[in-house]
């Protein structure tokens, strides 16, 4: 999200307030998979992207902050009271041509994963493994199971702060583990789509692998509870949940947050949580990896309106 303290000038936003579709003061919690969330100042939902372009170009030229949520998945909304537009992307719809499969941003990965297995189109299995939407996987690169977006993406729709589209070709996201241009310098692009490289298969031998990424998840992550997925990042050659769960953290509890019992790199909302709670627990759990073995765990999950430490 732009930082508005580099803006002297007062933010136009007069014209938000009126235009279609925009509510004001609008509550975040119900778009938090996590169950966490303050105030979004001025929020829109859009099932189609049509006006997007536009509405990009002028919150620009205005320099009024957004912020693009899908799922909310791998997002904590942090601040009580988020200036700006939040805009929540819900397109939805997947086209195949041939080996080239085309997919709205607000399409669920789990989603794209089960119809690939019906149509017999090999490739996306991991996206079983992925709880959000191809918007929010292309922009942090996501992966589960030894795939990840950027073994399969062939380009990416973008609108560009001017409200442009655009259509990236693979090397130009600049993937690395859990990581893209959008993330590093491209904060202000909107994902609207991304098309993946897939293969024939017949549909059982898919639907095979989707359920053995299910089941293996099932088995090693709490996903009957609430959480945002991997807090941290693996350290090179090493693994977040080894090393906190080596410093003794499993069922570390703080308010409504809890290291998860299962899984010591997913933090789980017992139920009212605030986002106090977690951060506090990541600070915690960041500290003692860091006295014990001196690895410095840096976030995988975003934080909206606050630093990571609190
Ligand atoms: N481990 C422990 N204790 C724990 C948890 C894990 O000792 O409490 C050990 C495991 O025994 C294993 C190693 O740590 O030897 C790695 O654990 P796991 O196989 O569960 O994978 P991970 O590295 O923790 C990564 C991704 C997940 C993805 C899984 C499965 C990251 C940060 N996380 O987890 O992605 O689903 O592999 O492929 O890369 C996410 O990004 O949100 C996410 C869930």
């Amino acid at each position: 999200m732009p930082d508005t303290r580099e803006n002297p000038r007062p933010l136009s936003i007069a014209w938000l307030t009126t235009y279609p579709g925009v509510r004001e003061y609008e509550p975040l919690q119900p778009y938090s998979w996590y169950g966490i969330g303050g105030r979004a100042r001025y929020f829109i939902d859009l099932p189609d992207d049509a006006a997007l372009p536009e509405l990009v170009g002028r919150l620009n030229a205005d320099q009024v902050p957004y912020l693009v949520i899908g799922a909310a998945t791998n997002t904590l909304f942090a601040a009580d009271d988020l200036p700006g537009l939040t805009i929540k992307l819900s397109t939805t719809g997947i086209s195949i041509d041939g080996d080239a499969v085309s997919v709205a941003a607000g399409t669920l990965m789990p989603k794209l994963a089960a119809e690939m297995a019906r149509a017999g189109r090999a490739g996306l299995e991991f996206a079983a493994g992925v709880p959000g939407t191809v918007g929010g996987s292309v922009f942090g690169n996501a992966g589960a199971f030894g795939g990840e977006v950027k073994d399969r993406l062939l380009r990416a729709e973008v609108v560009d702060p001017q409200g442009k589209r655009h259509a990236l070709a693979a090397a130009d996201c600049v993937f690395t583990y859990r990581d893209s241009v959008f993330k590093q310098s491209r904060e202000r692009w909107v994902i609207t789509a991304a098309t993946f490289a897939t293969t024939t298969e017949p549909p059982e031998n898919v639907r095979a692998r989707l359920l053995e990424v299910q089941k293996h998840r099932r088995a090693t992550q709490p996903i009957e509870q609430r959480s945002l997925g991997s807090t941290f990042k693996n350290p090179p050659g090493d693994s977040a949940g080894r090393l906190i769960d080596a410093c003794g953290l499993k069922g570390l509890r703080i308010g409504g947050a809890q290291v998860s019992p299962k899984h010591a790199n997913f933090i789980v909302n017992l139920g009212g949580a605030s986002a106090d709670d977690v951060l506090a627990l990541m600070a915690e759990m960041r500290d003692r990896v860091q006295e014990r073995f001196g690895i410095e765990l840096e976030p995988e999950i975003r934080v909206i309106g606050r630093a990571p430490r609190g």
